[in-house]
């Protein structure tokens, strides 16, 4: 029926390129240090522990278990008389209006790699300039780069399962792994470090508020890439040998450690150049360049190597946002695989066309009330439709399909009675209530 599949560990290289993306690199530290640090960290700990690896589970398990793509898999397990719940798939909706402005941050990034291989912002006015510049300045630019990120996207979905997405996987998650340690073991040399680590790890709740709070629960979920049917999707292509818990614990592992690991290296350095963390979504296009441009040539390496990692953590999990679409419209509609790609790939690119244009000075008519295009797009994606993906996936588990059928399944995965319990009281109980909480704070008190 498929017509590729992931080894074991293949997968999990994937799903783990998938979870570690832009948000780990470029919204962890800058989330982190405009809402307190440690308390803050914590909280998002503690999410990912007891609601997100549950819904990872939850989706890892839905995919291996039907082997479908994601609207016949909730179809296929939903008890009879209950199959309109098979609309729950198009949750995967969601990972295609995310990848519209996606992809187009990840033309930045290519067009920041070349600017740092020629040259460095030598202040931070400047950089902030050539950031500001870029992104409401010079459409033109931004067009063609945001071009190529779309064009890698589809090549490499186009390429399969196997000789696409895994290989292309295999060689950048190992080679962002071992940027962003070089960089961590250089930063551990740096005074600095230790301040680093208590502001990331020493809670002090007085700076963390009701909204910090739930800005640190929707980001567990975004990282972690639930909600949008992509590691569903890539499970569906996963073998007997994927085992649901390892698999969870490991793709979450690594992702985790990822944020962190390029937390600490980041604030190491910009304590020791003097900055201040607390400086917001500029962070990695601004503060970053200015820092690394006074560490001298090591910085000047540093800075390439810098945006090569935040490419590759931004493009494997670009490729898992296209590949649900994909899988839905070649197995479920029939629909060659080819075609597929190049034409949602148009259309994906058709929106951040629109997108990235709604930031450029005088295009201010491209916006939705009072959000230019690409933030609205950025909220209907991670506040809207991700919790609503999740929220469906929860309660379908845990209210829907049959108990012991997934005790069963899961038994095989590595779960003993006591983790099922703890896994199903998340899914069906802490999911639901932590989700609709972020979603009415959201909806009431604008974007998280
Ligand atoms: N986990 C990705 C990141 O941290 O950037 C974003 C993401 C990918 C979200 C895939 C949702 C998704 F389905």
């Amino acid at each position: 029926m498929k017509k590729g599949h992931f080894s074991k560990a293949g997968f999990i290289l994937a799903s783990a390129g998938s979870a570690v993306g832009l948000g780990n690199i470029w919204k962890f530290p800058y989330i982190a240090g405009d809402n307190g640090g440690g308390a803050f960290v914590l909280v998002y700990l503690l999410t990912v522990a007891f609601v997100g690896i549950p819904l990872l589970a939850a989706e890892i398990a839905l995919g291996n278990m039907t082997q479908r793509e994601p609207v016949s898999a909730f179809e296929h397990v939903a008890p009879s008389g209950k199959k309109q719940w098979r609309f729950a798939g198009f949750s995967f909706l969601g990972s295609f209006t995310l990848l519209t402005f996606y992809s187009v941050v990840i033309g930045w990034l290519y067009y920041y790699i070349y600017l740092t291989l020629f040259h460095l912002p030598t202040s931070i006015a400047e950089a902030e300039a050539a950031f500001m510049g870029l992104v409401t300045g010079d459409a033109i630019t931004q067009i063609f780069f945001h071009a190529l990120a779309m064009l890698t996207v589809a090549l490499v979905v186009a390429g399969g399962i196997q000789k696409g997405i895994e290989r292309i996987n295999t060689f950048m998650m190992p080679a962002l792994i071992l940027i962003i340690l070089v960089m961590f073991f250089y930063a551990l040399s740096f005074d600095t470090f230790g301040k680093a680590v208590s502001f990331m790890f020493d809670p002090d709740f007085s700076k963390l508020t009701a909204y910090g709070v739930l800005v640190a629960v929707g980001h567990a979920f975004f990282t972690l890439s639930i909600g949008m049917a992509a590691i569903m999707t890539y499970a569906s292509f996963s073998g007997k040998q994927t085992k649901v818990l390892s698999s969870s614990l490991w793709i979450t592992g690594i992702d985790t450690a990822i944020a962190l690991l390029a937390g600490l290296m980041m604030f190491t350095f910009m304590y020791n150049f003097g900055m201040d963390p607390q400086k917001g979504a500029g962070l990695v296009f601004i503060s970053m360049p200015a820092v690394f441009y006074q560490m001298g040539a090591v910085g000047n390496v540093f800075a390439v190597l810098f945006f090569v990692a935040l490419t590759f953590a931004g493009l494997t999990s670009a490729i898992s946002i296209l590949e649900p679409t994909v899988a839905h419209l070649e197995e479920r509609r029939k629909i060659s695989r080819t075609k597929a790609v190049w034409g949602s790939a148009a259309i994906i690119y058709l929106i951040g066309f629109f997108a990235l244009l709604s930031q450029v000075k005088g295009f201010g008519f491209l916006s939705v009330g009072e959000k230019s295009l690409f933030d609205a797009i950025d909220l209907l994606s991670s506040s809207i439709m991700l919790p609503l993906g999740g929220l469906t996936l929860a309660l379908f588990l845990g209210w829907v399909v049959d108990r012991h059928n997934l005790e069963r399944f899961l038994e095989g995965h590595g779960f003993t009675k006591v983790i099922f319990n703890v896994w199903f009281f998340a899914i069906r109980f802490v999911a639901p209530v932590a989700i609709t909480t972020i979603m009415l704070y959201s909806l009431f008190f604008g974007s998280l």
